[in-house]
């Protein structure tokens, strides 16, 4: 079984590539990653090292449609666990145009080769095969003060980030009722853990903490999110490729739904805890309430009845994710300073060399 994974040197699929390496000892992985700013091979070494016989990297971009084909046919994949993406709001804002590109474009490009590539007419080879769209809950835009999104939902997308997100899923979802292409969808809730990025509010208000460095909060700081955290999302990712249904959509959340500024507060709490205060004052006398992000949605919470019903539930709480969150980030100093000083972007020459690069 050959798994196609765009996008496995970020975050999330990170993760899951480790996941579903130990979690299905038939699997064969294909990690197809750009490596933009967001992308860090250092985020895999392990895996490297442990999986070196069922774990290939493919230095790629998925907006170019000759290196997409040129990767179907040469690993004709079973599954596609798509997670490529632009992935920031704040950057979306500043400049959309790669979210268009990646997002929308190089998602259709994957559904193009795939459907071309794939047995459309013959349905028993068909049933093998899966395309999972990894989406987020933000296509369905803000909540008021009560309600859970659920599957039924309709997409109404604040950010250049989520109207994105929102088109490749239209696209997906065409690509099954026009062509039968085994389309499956999922949109999460805000994850967190090892290997976030520290641009994002949880790994950004850690490591701006312990420097004792300025915390700053958008708005009032009652924005509502509900944190999952990354290896609940990974194993209900599992959960869907094995009992989803082709043509289906879940909802992925943790019922954990907080205010941004608790959150903040948590953190500053426990790296005091942990630390010591920084300078004798308590870490949250670092926040600072800044301008509010244009279009910030509201709140954003999920009702996970329907993966509940595959038999997925989330395992960690949000005070051991936060925990584990913390101490991974301090136990993962130079993962971080390499992120801040820019050497990261080094891991690929130094592990590939040039001469692979763009070239499965
Ligand atoms: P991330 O930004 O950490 O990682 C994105 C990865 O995609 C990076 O490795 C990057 O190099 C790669 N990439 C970007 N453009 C590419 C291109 N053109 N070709 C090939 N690779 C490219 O993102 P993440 O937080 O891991 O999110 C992964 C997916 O999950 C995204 O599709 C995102 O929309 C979705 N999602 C994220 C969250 C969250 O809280 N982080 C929640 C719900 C859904
Ligand atoms: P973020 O981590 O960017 O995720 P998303 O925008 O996809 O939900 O932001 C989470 C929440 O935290 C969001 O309401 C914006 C807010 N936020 C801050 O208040 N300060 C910050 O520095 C950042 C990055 C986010």
């Amino acid at each position: 079984m050959v798994i196609l994974i765009t996008g496995g040197c970020g975050f999330i699929g990170s993760n899951f590539i480790r996941v579903i390496l130990q979690a299905r000892e038939d699997v064969e992985v294909i990690n197809v990653d750009k490596l933009t700013y967001a992308g860090n091979l250092a985020n895999l070494l392990d895996v490297k090292g442990h999986f070196s016989t069922r774990y290939r990297f493919i230095k790629g971009d998925i907006a170019d449609k000759d290196f997409v084909k040129e990767v179907f046919e040469k690993f004709d994949p079973d599954w596609i666990v798509h997670f490529a993406a632009e992935s920031h709001v704040d950057r979306s804002i500043l400049e959309p145009e790669d979210f268009i590109r990646t997002n929308i474009y190089g998602t259709y490009n994957l559904l193009e080769f795939s459907r071309m590539s794939w047995p459309l007419e013959d349905s028993r080879s068909l049933a093998k095969k899966r395309f999972l769209q990894i989406s987020t809950d933000e296509v369905y835009g803000s909540l008021g003060e009560t309600g859970l999104f659920t599957e039924k939902s309709p997409y109404d997308p604040s950010s250049p980030y989520s109207a994105s997100k929102a088109a490749s899923d239209h696209l997906a979802k065409a690509y099954f009722r026009t062509y039968a292409l085994p389309v499956i969808i999922t949109n999460s809730s805000n994850n967190y853990g090892p290997y976030q990025f520290p641009e994002k509010l949880i790994p950004l208000t850690i490591t701006n903490a312990r420097k004792g460095v300025e915390l700053p909060v958008y708005g009032d700081g009652k924005n509502v999110r509900d944190w999952l955290f990354v290896e609940d999302h990974c194993s209900a990712l599992l959960c869907v490729l094995d009992k989803g249904i082709p043509g289906e959509c879940y909802n992925i959340g943790g019922h954990c739904e907080k205010e941004n500024i608790e959150v903040v507060h948590t953190i500053c709490d426990l790296l005091d805890e942990r630390l010591g205060r920084t300078e004798g004052r308590p870490r949250r006398d670092l926040i600072k309430f800044v301008t509010d992000r244009p279009g910030h949605d509201r709140r954003y919470a999920i009702d996970p009845s329907k993966i509940k019903k595959l038999g997925w539930q989330p395992r960690v709480s949000f005070e051991e994710g936060i925990r584990t969150t913390i101490e991974w980030l301090l136990e993962n100093t130079p993962w971080v300073e390499n992120i801040l000083n820019g050497t990261y972007r080094d891991y690929y020459k130094k592990q590939y060399g040039e001469s692979v690069n763009g070239h499965p």
